[in-house]
């Protein structure tokens, strides 16, 4: 192979910590010595891994529960390993590696680039560079390592290269509490023929016993040396920084029938002077390994002869970029705002494809322990419908079919471990069903869906029960709140609203949530628009009876003075009030009465602006003000987070999308894209500093901790976080406007005062819309008088489906008010 070009920038030249490339859509890393691990996601759906700037990573099939493959360390030190390491050995017996960890060794030059589902790093040492391209193959259950060493000086150089993983036992939770006795339930062995470290475990209780795969670590190239033996590998006392087999250049060739598994592999390469030589190891599993060992071991060696045939990565990297492509395509706009643009029309929405993947689930900091929440499915997917409704659509049914005759729904499911979802019953979690089916139906006209037969769950919570129509299942959601009202006639906030804690004032079963009221007049509304598609005019009576009930009991009962309160407690005292002596003021009950349209205009605006007054801050608007005191202060704590954070004061950055969207709706954009702005994450960490913001620049943060915190504006929980899917929803349907309506798409831009206007191109019903706003006099109106489709001039912001039916592509201009 010739000489790889070198990377562009000089090393005199100090480098930034990190650079966007906007047209590669891909983040260039150029300092490993970050305060957190700034991970991506490489998936095809199926095999999953995650990967930090510095190759901390881990490797999970299906669930990080039960086919968790290689371990991770989050918590205790050396915090974010091990990982995908490769070591490079050079003749004089110097270590290095491509992700710089490990070993440490310093490099000429180091860069990690993370684009979508693809991680590169790119070192050089001398006159030797190093290339390791990280990405899990489309269609095969493998984790792609593809290897370049380019010699770029004028002697011939020999090297050795090691790429070593560490195994767990699969079952994590097992592993935590019976690991001293499964640790004894597997066995590594290196196959000759196929040239790979193989290991299968064995415990025979694995509740997937008959899909425990045969995990394999092979090389396109023949090795000189192996392992699947720990500590034959690192050495007594060693750890991955300095391990002996690479010291020694021999992994030892350790076998294991139970003990602490690795999977090491050694590949020398010889590369002339100028010349690039290339390697692919290739870490996978075989599905069925326990079930049929000999059918497994024949289709390794299929797979693997599959995968040497000539071209097999560059195929599968195009598709996978094809596939993200495509994703895109859905929804890309350009703006004045670079900023705003990138995070918008890229980093926002591969977010979105891991919060739809993961859920809450597995990341740096999170365990992988947690499953689906219920509540958080049904907002991921609120975004996903824009992009690719067939994901959104499968995962509403999935949903439907964890929720309970009488309308509740579980709280947590996990939907590849056959475990029991967990049975809280909140005021929430429900309610998310009505919104996700009128997201699905406004982006895709598909009314049918609301017919479709689809079982609840079996009342003991496990497998199917009784079958019903989707929009039978929706009408015992709404049922399901009408009957669980408290004394002000509003919701009861049974285990929780979309507040984790706010049950806290609810445990005696008496307390009432205004968020929910809220929620419930928002869905109500939706409800009644899919009524009146269906003709079912009884239910639209029902529905449009408990919305005007409901929105009077919230009017009559939940107004402050100067906001809306959060609700009451079990004594029917109110929270969030001027009275209260901590939590005052909630940013959700304000935000969400703009969203269900419930209050008149003065006291929406009121509240709004009482949370410009009270919550905003420099990095982000506050949950609640001022926070609660907890232990020691005092004993009878509202939850255990400490003052300015999680839930008690922090800035909770999923609550921060509902008022960027309240905002638009209000009419205020300065307010709606100085709310949006603040938490772009790359801007964030501008404001904020890299030292004290810590995280990725390109993932949204759970949360940020407030100004009650010493360590205000530190970003905490990257990536597995609902801001994602409502930022991507605030922006490109309220801050651009562009919306999915049961009538059409509505375009109802809310654009700063200084912006012309912007493109967009979106995919509508199979329509490619490119969508040109332009020519706005500064300062003017951002309403949208006409819309001219392919030169046809319609009046109002509403396009009706109709207009491109049967167009591949339409070119839609706008027109302005004024
Ligand atoms: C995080 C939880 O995952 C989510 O379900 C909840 O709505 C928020 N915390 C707010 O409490």
């Amino acid at each position: 192979m010739p000489t790889a070009s070198l990377p562009s920038h000089s090393p005199r030249e100090p480098l930034p910590a990190y650079r966007f490339d906007d047209a590669a859509r891909s983040i260039s890393i150029f300092n490993p010595d970050l305060p957190s691990p700034w991970i991506n996601y490489l998936s095809n759906g199926s095999l999953h891994a995650f990967v930090s700037q510095v190759g901390g990573s881990s490797l999970w099939w299906k669930t990080p529960i039960n086919f968790r493959i290689t371990r991770y360390r989050g918590w205790t030190t050396p915090t974010d390993a091990p990982g995908f390491y490769l070591y490079v050995r050079e003749r004089d017996g110097s270590v290095w590696s491509p992700t710089f960890k490990p070993c440490d060794t310093p490099l000429d030059h180091w860069e990690a680039r993370h684009s979508p589902g693809v991680t590169r790093f790119i070192a050089r040492r001398g006159s030797l560079e190093v290339s390791l391209r990280l990405f899990v193959a489309p269609e095969s259950e493998t984790l792609v390592w593809d290897v370049e060493a380019t010699n770029h000086g004028s002697e011939p150089v020999e090297i050795d290269l090691f790429g070593y993983v560490e195994l767990g036992l699969l079952e994590y939770p097992l592993e935590s509490t019976w690991g001293y006795y499964v640790r004894h339930q597997f066995k590594t062995w290196f196959d000759e023929a196929a040239q790979a470290q193989l290991y299968l475990f064995h415990h025979e209780s694995h509740p997937r016993l008959a899909d425990v795969p045969l995990v394999y670590f092979a090389s396109d190239r023949p090795v000189s040396s192996y392992s699947g033996d720990r500590q034959g590998f690192l050495g007594h006392g060693r750890t991955e920084r300095n391990p002996q087999g690479v010291e020694r250049g021999h992994c030892g060739n350790g076998s294991l029938w139970g003990g602490d598994a690795c999977a090491a592999l050694q590949v020398p390469l010889a590369i002339g002077p100028g010349r690039t030589e290339r390697t692919v190891l290739s870490l996978g599993v075989i599905p069925g390994a326990i079930s049929d060992f000999e059918g497994a071991k024949k289709n390794l060696r299929a797979e693997l002869a599959r995968q040497r045939e000539p071209g097999f990565v560059e195929t599968q990297s195009a598709k996978l970029k094809a596939w993200w492509n495509e994703y895109f395509s859905g929804f890309e706009c350009s703006l004045p705002d670079p900023d705003c643009e990138r995070q918008i029309s890229v980093w926002t929405p591969v977010n979105c494809v891991h919060t739809g993947r993961y859920s809450r689930s597995f990341s740096q900091y999170a365990s992988g322990l947690r499953g689906f929440g219920f509540r958080d499915t049904a907002q991921d997917m609120l975004s996903i419908v824009g992009r690719r409704p067939d994901w959104a659509r499968a995962e509403f049914l999935r949903l439907l079919q964890h929720q309970f005759s009488d309308g509740h729904a579980v709280h947590t499911y996990f939907p590849e471990d056959n475990k029991t979802p967990s049975r809280s019953i909140h005021s929430d979690d429900h309610l998310w069903l009505p919104m996700l089916a009128h997201a699905i139906v406004a982006e895709t006209g598909e009314v049918g869906l609301l017919s479709e037969q689809t079982p609840y769950l079996a009342e003991n919570g496990l497998g199917k029960g009784d079958r019903a129509s989707v929009w039978e299942h929706l009408l015992a959601a709404l049922d399901f709140t009408e009957s669980h009202l408290g004394v002000h006639g509003i919701p009861l906030t049974l285990q929780s609203d979309w507040n984790d804690c706010l049950g806290r004032f609810a445990r005696k079963g008496k307390g009432e949530s205004v968020m929910a009221a809220q929620q419930y007049i928002f869905v109500l509304r939706q409800m009644s628009e899919l009524a009146e598609l269906l003709g079912d005019r009884k239910a639209q009576t029902q529905i449009d009876e408990r919305l005007i009930k409901q929105t009077k009991a919230v009017q009559d009962v939940c107004w402050d003075g100067e906001w809306w309160a959060r609700g009451f407690d079990d004594n029917g005292v109110p929270l969030g009030s001027r009275q209260s002596e901590h939590g005052q003021i909630w940013l959700n009950s304000q935000t969400w009465s703009v969203l269900a349209g419930c209050g008149d205009n003065a006291r929406q605006i009121t509240a709004m602006d009482a949370v410009s007054r009270i919550l905003d801050t420099p990095s982000g608007i506050k949950k609640l003000h001022p926070s609660f005191p907890t232990f020691p202060e005092t004993a009878d704590a509202f939850s255990g987070y400490s003052l300015g954070s999680g839930e008690n004061g922090a800035i909770f950055c999923h609550a921060n999308a509902w008022a960027v969207i309240a905002e638009a709706l209000l009419g205020r954009p300065e307010r709606a894209w100085k709310y949006f702005r603040q938490l772009v994450p790359h801007l964030a960490l501008q404001q904020t500093g890299l030292d004290r913001y810590q995280c990725e620049p390109y993932a949204y943060a759970s949360s940020i901790l407030g100004p009650e915190n010493p360590r205000f504006g530190q970003a905490t929980l990257t990536h597995v976080t609902g801001t994602a899917a409502w930022m991507d929803v605030a922006a490109t349907q309220y801050l651009l406007g562009i919306r999915p309506t049961i009538r059409g798409l509505k375009i109802a831009p809310c654009l700063p005062a200084d912006w012309q206007g912007f493109k967009v191109k979106r995919r509508y019903r199979g329509t490619d819309l490119h969508i040109l706003a332009a020519q706005r006099r500064a300062g003017a109106d951002s309403r949208v008088g006409a819309l001219v489709i392919d030169g046809e001039r319609h009046a109002g912001d509403t396009l009706v489906p109709d207009w491109i039916a049967g167009k591949k592509v339409a070119q839609i201009d706008i027109e302005w008010v004024s």
